[in-house]
């Protein structure tokens, strides 16, 4: 039987609730039908938002949203989507599928939205095809209370009061969609706009993010910071808040990206092995963040994330609707556990994309709504928004294929603010069950609960079978006369066990 050892009397630091943010861009269905249908549409809404879907985001307790992109953040000019909706201007959405932009969704209506859902609001500017001047506007025209252009017209387009934004992106790849920069250029770039995101004086200033890497760029990383650091180092706040890493998911790479329920063990495997590499990319990412920060005041916002497949058969190719099996459960259990180890760098995460888009929370189609497995693991690892990391120390075994290893349990412990500790557990084997025993370095379970998510490799939920993969409760565990927690974890599954000591 293989152990957990937890050692519940060190904690390792707070786990940032925005590690479990999410992502809506103006692509696909994401914003329009999946979150935005109108307040004349029969689909019920408030002010536009569809009711089902908010109520099922709050009771997943969505700490963040980014928005409006993306790469359609470097393209988005924030005034054609202000003001009355018949003379808002329309666009074409370029980057995905070319289809019309009409801009009823704009500043107004986001803030609305998290609003309702009572989260965070993070703002990705534009950079690429956008002015400083039209950046700084924009933050003013959100954020100041006093009497300037920009807060007049927003009280003229009916909001009295500004709003609290509590994160601003400087630009969005601005190596590749976001302008194709060399990260010099961009370093000076960034210097540049962000002196004119204003704080307003809003209780907690704007924290700032500057463009990141894709993926295992660290030249990108590297010289973005030496580009940058003289200011990083003299005013850290103020200046740089979070550096942006984006990484997806592709088990056969980005030319063969595959399907996303039609798949055998050694994809799998593969995928597992990708999702690993999160932890990688934090540590080596992390470790050139450590030469010009030693005291990690910067955060590592992973703010792009999640599993990319092939789109749905017979759906527009440029709107990236995926759907979603125990795999990307398996993937989202794995990255939220390495996210939460790493809380000391990374200070917020955003899977791509909320709803209908690469590796959703909720599918929509018409009235009907679906949660996905991977809304089941946020609303499983919930607990651990600003909860505090506890040592743990788990024996693993090397699993998988010839070609792919992986360790066969996924874990992070964390303790809440009763004193309860919550345990995440994911069991990566497709074929067998794990046996494990849970063990505190002084103190004696009590009581515990626990929940489970388990199916087939490829088990999904369908507009036809919504509820065929589902969070449950779960009996498989007893606590021993000894105080530890003996569980016996089915393949492929990911458990959410609370116990008080
Ligand atoms: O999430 C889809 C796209 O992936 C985003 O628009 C872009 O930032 C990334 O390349």
């Amino acid at each position: 039987m293989a152990k957990l050892i937890i050692n519940e009397k060190k904690k390792l630091g707070r786990i940032n609730a925005d590690i479990y943010g999410h992502f809506s861009e103006h692509l696909g269905r994401c914003i329009y039908e999946g979150l935005y249908v109108g307040e004349d549409s029969e689909i019920p809404n408030v002010k536009g938002m569809r009711k089902d879907v908010v109520e099922a985001l709050k009771e997943m307790k969505i700490p963040v949203l980014r928005w409006p992109g993306g790469c359609f953040a470097d393209e988005y000019h924030w005034k054609d989507g202000i003001g009355p909706k018949e003379t808002r201007k329309k666009m074409v959405n370029t980057h995905w599928g070319g289809v019309l932009e009409d801009n009823s969704f704009g500043t107004h209506e986001f803030m609305e939205l998290c609003g309702q859902l009572g989260c965070k609001v993070y703002i990705n500017g534009n950079v690429g095809s956008g002015t400083v001047q039209e950046m700084s506007e924009w933050v003013e025209y959100m954020t100041f209370d006093g009497v300037s252009p920009m807060a007049d017209l927003r009280r003229k387009n009916g909001r009295e009061k500004p709003w609290k934004v509590d994160y601003f992106g400087v630009g969005n790849e601005n190596w590749g969609c976001g302008g194709n920069m060399t990260p010099e250029y961009y370093g000076n770039l960034y210097r540049r706009y962000q002196t004119y995101v204003r704080d307003y004086g809003q209780k907690n200033p704007v924290l700032k993010i500057c463009c990141g890497a894709n993926v295992d760029d660290y030249h990108w990383t590297e010289q973005v910071l030496a580009t940058t650091h003289d200011h990083v180092q003299k005013e850290m706040h103020g200046f740089m808040d979070g550096l942006s890493l984006h990484y997806y998911v592709h088990p056969g790479g980005w030319e063969k990206k595959g399907s996303a329920t039609q798949f055998g063990v050694e994809e799998w495997y593969r995928t597992m092995g990708k999702a690993w590499m999160m932890e990688e990319l934090i540590k080596k990412h992390g470790d050139i963040m450590d030469t010009y920060d030693p005291e990690k005041k910067i955060g590592l916002m992973v703010d792009e994330w999640g599993c990319w497949f092939d789109v749905e058969p017979g759906t527009n190719p440029g709107f990236l609707y995926q759907q979603n099996t125990m795999r990307d459960a398996l993937v989202a259990g794995i990255t939220l556990n390495i996210f939460n180890k790493h809380c000391d760098r990374v200070k917020m995460a955003n899977i791509a994309q909320l709803v209908n888009v690469l590796q959703s929370v909720i599918l929509t189609e018409g009235r009907k709504m679906i949660l996905t497995p991977t809304y089941y693991i946020f609303h499983m690892y919930k607990y651990h928004q600003d909860a505090q990391l506890l040592e743990g120390f788990m024996e693993t075994e090397e699993i998988g294929t010839e070609e792919v290893k992986v360790p066969d349990i996924t874990e992070s412990v964390s303790m809440d603010a009763e004193g309860n500790i919550h345990i995440t557990l994911g069991n990566v084997s497709v074929t067998e069950a794990k046996e494990i025993e849970v063990l505190f370095a002084e103190k004696k379970a009590a009581e515990a609960r626990a929940d489970i998510l388990t199916g087939e490799m490829n088990a999904h939920n369908t507009f036809e079978e919504p509820e065929l993969v589902k969070e449950e409760p779960f009996n498989g565990w007893s606590i021993t006369d000894s105080g530890s927690i003996k569980l016996a974890i089915p393949a492929c599954a990911v458990v959410h066990m609370e116990v008080r000591l």
